[in-house]
């Protein structure tokens, strides 16, 4: 390594959104001073490898649909659904910053599984992982299949984080499934749909916003496939609520 990457290494900036120590490969490298980053793993991890600009800013539409596609394999339909829908919900049409993404109740939402809530009725929701919350994730699999969490243990998290936080409106909790779900089917691999996905390569992505190691995309995870699984993950959230007693106003 040169003296430079190795003087750098440490801390350094992202000039325009470029690193200059992994310079134009998709090596990892954390959000430096002056980076911004959202509440979604999955945008993060995506800027903490290049896919999206290092320092998290200025990013149009094209730059999300070409990211999602390149660093998770999203068929062009599915990313541009989600690029653009993104760019809808926030009004911002131009480009964004990925802390834009942190506004709540614009796509950021409550009952996250994460993150904890924006209770004092401030703008931006926390986009900080809480170690406790991803540690009450990852203990919900593994249930059903060894050291996997699967779709039924998807739902019974979503219940669950719903019944501390507080229902969601009918679009948040759409949302609030998608997600999972997607990084369930990409992160899980072709089979997810049965199998999951592996409890520590989904632990390593949200704790440090990195693509798993060993992890490449395996499959195209399109429009078609997220909708089954998100529809038998509301079916199982409807089927889960219906057999436990209502919280009392403050209950846990
Ligand atoms: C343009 C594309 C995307 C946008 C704009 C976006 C935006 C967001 C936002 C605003 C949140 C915060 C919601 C909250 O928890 O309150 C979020 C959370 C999340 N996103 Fe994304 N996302 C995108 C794509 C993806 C993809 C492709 C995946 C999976 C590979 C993903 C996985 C997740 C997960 C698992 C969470 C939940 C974090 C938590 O509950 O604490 N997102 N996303
Ligand atoms: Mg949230």
């Amino acid at each position: 390594m040169s003296s430079f990457a190795e003087s750098s290494a440490d801390s350094h900036e992202h000039p325009q959104g470029a690193c200059p120590v992994t310079g134009k490969t998709y090596d990892f490298c954390p959000r430096q001073a002056g980076d911004v980053r959202s509440p979604c793993p999955a945008l993060n991890a995506l800027a903490n490898h290049g896919y999206l600009p290092r320092d998290g800013k200025n990013i149009g539409v094209w730059d999300l649909v070409r990211g999602l596609k390149n660093g998770y394999q999203l068929s062009t339909v599915l990313a541009c659904l989600l690029s653009f829908g993104a760019m809808l919900l926030l009004g911002q049409y131009r480009c964004l910053s990925l802390s834009d993404l942190a506004r709540h109740n614009m796509i950021e939402h409550n009952a996250s599984l994460v993150h904890r809530d924006d209770n004092n009725g401030a703008e931006y929701a926390p986009t900080k992982v809480d170690r406790k919350l991803l540690a009450a994730l990852c203990a919900e699999g593994g249930k059903l299949l060894p050291n996997r969490i699967t779709l039924e243990d998807a739902a019974h998290i979503r219940v669950k984080r719903e019944a501390q936080c507080g229902k969601l409106d009918g679009v948040h909790a759409e949302i609030a499934r998608g997600e999972i779900v997607i990084a369930i089917g990409v992160l899980g691999g072709k089979d997810a749909l049965k199998n999951g996905v592996n409890i520590s390569a989904l632990h390593e992505w949200m704790q440090h916003e990195r693509l798993p190691t060993g992890w490449r995309p395996d499959h195209t995870q399109g429009l078609y496939q997220t909708y089954k699984m998100a529809k038998y993950v509301r079916e199982r959230m409807r089927e889960i609520g219906a057999q436990q007693p209502p919280n009392k106003p403050g209950e846990y």
